[in-house]
């Protein structure tokens, strides 16, 4: 298969490397150790097009294509994985869906702001005892007319205090199971929704996560996200999408762990030569290098495929299932390359294994992943 990039994806992925490097890079460390969410930097995302990559330009986006996408999600998420889990959860989960599955009046409201980044987006689907298990939501929203009364906890939402909208998945007709859950469009401040305390997280720690509370919140009924009934598939669809921006985001925390492990190769001596004429550390170079252009064959097909108007759940969940493992094997290598220095902050790369992990569990862990791709092929 032929992945030629085009003048214009790699002017994207150079804007989106040099943005990295200029505007990421200095901070980093310090966000990471403070929690603390990159504010200024989420901003300049959006001034740059970065929030709403994919989204048409009658709203506010780019109108680019997914391939343009993933190559600006590998290259933040080489320096920053807090920042791209905000830019992913903003373009796939929350972007994405609106555009194609919301109407004339909610596009115009939310997602022109959401698309330039003027508001943040959050997607609340997993609760306390509905993460893998998406159709038992415990979240309600009964029908009172002409609003809903939205009642339920959700938990481990990314931008979950930073966002101004939030799509909320929850259980409109208990009798219809999955068939009777709903989406909607909930705004920060709105009587009754109570953000909870932060989570204090493995890695990714300059993104904001929260448990969310709804105490008979009202959402007028224009809020709702399709026909009665669409959020199961909503969710569904959206986190199909969702997967291929996380697989790339596995794929830039791979492939950042590996450049910083290849330069100290280049520099660092030990038994009179620089390790890198050592086949112990070569070879592990190899492998990183293997894996990470395997990876980056699969994230490639599955935005292809996307782009092309295939079905993507196969190839996305394959380009999240191996990326994110290829993240977490690659991270890991890298702090050995490094030895004693790459257990420290300085390095970078310890800070890089902590934030690989996540990628194996949210938007769908890697188990996930395997029932998406194991139900696919036996079916054909
Ligand atoms: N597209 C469209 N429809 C789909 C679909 C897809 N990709 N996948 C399933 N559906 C539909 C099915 O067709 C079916 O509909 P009908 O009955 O009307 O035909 C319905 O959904 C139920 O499907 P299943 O019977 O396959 O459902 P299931 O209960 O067996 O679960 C699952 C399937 C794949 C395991 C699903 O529950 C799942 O994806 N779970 C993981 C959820 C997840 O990713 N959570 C992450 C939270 S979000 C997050 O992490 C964001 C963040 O902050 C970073």
């Amino acid at each position: 298969m032929d992945f030629k990039l085009t003048e214009e994806h790699l002017m994207i992925r150079d804007a989106a490397r040099d943005f990295a490097k200029t505007e990421l890079l200095p901070g980093v460390i310090e966000r990471d150790e403070k929690q603390e969410f990159p504010k200024e930097q989420v901003k300049k995302m959006g001034e740059l097009g970065f929030l709403g990559m994919m989204v048409s330009p009658e709203y506010g986006g780019g109108g680019m294509d997914t391939v343009s996408y993933v190559l600006a999600m590998e290259e933040i998420s080489k320096i920053d994985a807090s920042a791209s889990v905000v830019m992913s959860v903003n373009n796939s989960l929350v972007c994405w869906g609106l555009d194609h599955y919301g109407n004339e009046a909610q596009k115009e409201k939310y997602l022109t702001k959401l698309a330039t980044g003027e508001s943040i987006g959050a997607f609340c689907l997993s609760e306390p005892e509905a993460g893998s298990d998406a159709t038992s939501q415990k979240t309600t929203a009964i029908d009172k007319g002409d609003h809903y009364v939205l009642n339920g906890t959700k938990n481990w939402i990314t931008n979950g205090s930073t966002a101004d909208y939030y799509i909320v998945i929850a259980q409109t007709d208990v009798e219809k199971k999955h068939r009777g859950i709903n989406a909607f469009i909930v705004e920060k401040g709105w009587e009754g929704f109570e953000i909870g305390p932060k989570e204090q997280k493995l890695g990714i720690r300059g993104s904001d996560t929260h448990s969310l509370i709804f105490n008979d919140v009202k959402v007028p009924k224009e809020n709702r996200i399709g026909e009665d009934g669409f959020g199961f598939k909503f969710a569904m669809k959206t986190l199909s999408g969702g997967r291929i921006g996380i697989a790339a985001q596995a794929l830039g925390i791979a492939s950042g762990a590996y450049e910083l492990a290849k330069e100290y190769s280049k520099v660092r001596k030990a038994f009179g030569t620089e390790i890198m004429n050592h086949q112990a550390i070569a070879f592990k170079l190899a492998d990183m290098h293997t894996s990470i252009e395997a990876a980056r064959h699969l994230v490639m097909k599955a935005a292809c495929d996307k782009d092309k108007g295939e079905n993507y759940d196969l190839s996305g969940a394959m380009a999240k299932l191996f990326a994110s493992k290829t993240a977490m094997d690659v991270a890991v290598e890298a702090v050995q390359v490094h030895g004693g220095n790459g257990y420290v902050k300085e390095y970078h790369v310890e800070r890089l294994m902590r934030d690989a992990k996540i990628t194996q569990i949210y938007e769908g862990t890697s188990e996930i992943q395997k029932i998406v791709i194991s139900r696919s092929i036996l079916r054909d």
